[in-house]
């Protein structure tokens, strides 16, 4: 292994102050200089119904037309289809990924509708770790696929979730940050939409399933992201359709009693979703994202394949040695095999030999009786030939004697 250096200890290091300014301060100001050049990425899946408006709200959310393909109904599976965008707004760059359930809910057996998106979410941690295992890495420019946010559809029924949303959720919660939020939401009334809201609320408590939070450590927006927490799930409506209401364009749903307008915070909860998601906590759900799920799934990678920080009696253990002692072991495991597999082929070997051993005995056996068989046949042959030559003998001599007597009655026969 490695020598071991003494660690630095934290009371090894000492608080200066400086006399004059150096220059570091500036490092916020390089870090966003950095991050603006190289842009951002930002990765929503969408989960929820065929046709239950997802689509709608995040051509709503950015404002914009994504033209998302309608989906059917009759897929045998649920798939996910991801499609990615480059954005900009001022001078910032965002690549944004969407992903779309496709078939969810439409199956009659709805059991293992939840699992293509586990598999989903968990094959972009995978994707992002190898790239951390490569020796040459390019995490700078790599394409960080990994999910920021689940935005789960909840349908307006007014009732309670349904087994395939508690399901679905349930299995998401440590994977990604979810934010529930009430599709379709023009088609529930007021009063209906208080009462849905806390219901699902206790049901998802009650269920232990773990939903997002806004953060509230961060003291400019801690007070906002608290209400707005309070707020969940939000209640949302989208639409493609746009009229001009005082000057503005404005997104709108018309009916024959009325328009509702998406961006009207006494309409629904858009605005605050659009708030919460895109300008107040866009950087957290990233955050949140490589901190505790991506985090989550790379410890369990790690334990899987047999590393862990600590050894049995709770010492410190360095990667390096876990890696030699299951080389080793892998090493062992390999020779026993071996072995095995040796000791299996000398006993095959052997049993062959005694199987075809028995078998040409048996065969010797078989032709010794067959053997005896024709000699018995013979032998019978035999008697019988013997008995035909002495009943051939006796006619023989039979027939000579009549043609005597007859040869003598027809010389006295003459002499008379
Ligand atoms: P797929 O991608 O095909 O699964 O559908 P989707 O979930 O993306 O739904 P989409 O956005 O295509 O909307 C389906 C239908 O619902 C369309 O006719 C929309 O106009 C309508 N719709 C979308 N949002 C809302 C909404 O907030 N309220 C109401 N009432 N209808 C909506």
């Amino acid at each position: 292994g490695l020598p071991m250096c003494p660690l630095p200890q934290d009371d090894d290091y000492r608080a200066l102050s400086l006399s004059g300014h150096v220059g570091f301060s500036t490092l916020p100001d390089q870090l966003v200089k950095k991050s603006i050049g190289r842009g951002f990425c930002f990765n929503i899946l969408c989960v929820g119904e065929t046709g239950s408006g997802k689509s709608t709200l995040i051509n709503s959310l950015f404002n914009i037309s994504f033209d998302d393909p309608v989906s059917t109904h009759f897929l045998p599976k649920v798939k996910l289809r991801a499609q990615t965008y480059e954005l900009q707004e001022s001078n910032i760059l965002l690549k944004l990924t969407v992903v779309n359930t496709v078939g969810f809910g439409d199956q009659i057996n709805k059991e293992d509708s939840y699992q293509p998106i586990v598999d989903y979410i968990d094959a972009q941690f995978e994707a992002y770790l190898q790239e951390e295992w490569k020796i040459k890495r390019s995490l700078f420019n790599y394409h960080d696929s990994r999910i920021h946010v689940c935005l789960y559809f909840i349908s307006p029924t007014g009732h309670f979730l349904k087994p395939l949303d508690l399901l679905t959720m349930k299995s998401l919660d440590s994977k990604v940050n979810i934010i529930p939020i009430i599709g379709k939401a023009d088609s529930i009334t007021k009063s209906e939409l208080r009462n849905f809201k806390n219901k699902i609320m206790s049901v998802l408590v009650s269920n232990h399933i773990q939903i997002y939070q806004f953060p509230t450590d961060d003291e400019t927006v801690s007070k906002m992201n608290a209400i707005m927490n309070g707020h969940m799930p939000f209640a949302v409506v989208g639409s493609d359709e746009k009229v001009q209401i005082e000057n503005k364009m404005v997104r709108v749903r018309q009916y024959p009693w009325g328009t509702v307008q998406v961006e009207n915070e006494n309409h629904c909860d858009f605005v605050k979703l659009r708030e919460m998601l895109i300008c107040t906590n866009m950087e957290d759900l990233r955050e949140q994202t490589h901190a505790q799920h991506y985090e989550l799934y790379r410890r369990c990678r790690l334990e899987e394949m047999g590393f862990r920080d600590m050894g049995p009696g709770n010492e410190p253990v360095s990667p390096q040695e876990v890696y030699e002692a299951e080389w080793s072991e892998f090493y062992l495991e390999l020779q026993r095999e071996e072995n095995e597999l040796r000791e299996q082929y000398v006993q095959r070997k052997k049993e062959k030999a005694a199987m075809f051993k028995e078998e040409k005995q048996q065969q010797l056996a078989k032709h010794e009786h067959q053997m005896q068989i024709l000699e018995e046949a013979h032998l019978k042959l035999e008697k019988k030939k013997k008995v035909l030559e002495d009943e051939i003998a006796a006619f023989l001599e039979k027939k000579v004697k009549t043609e005597l007597l007859q040869s003598e009655a027809s010389i006295s026969a003459i002499a008379v």
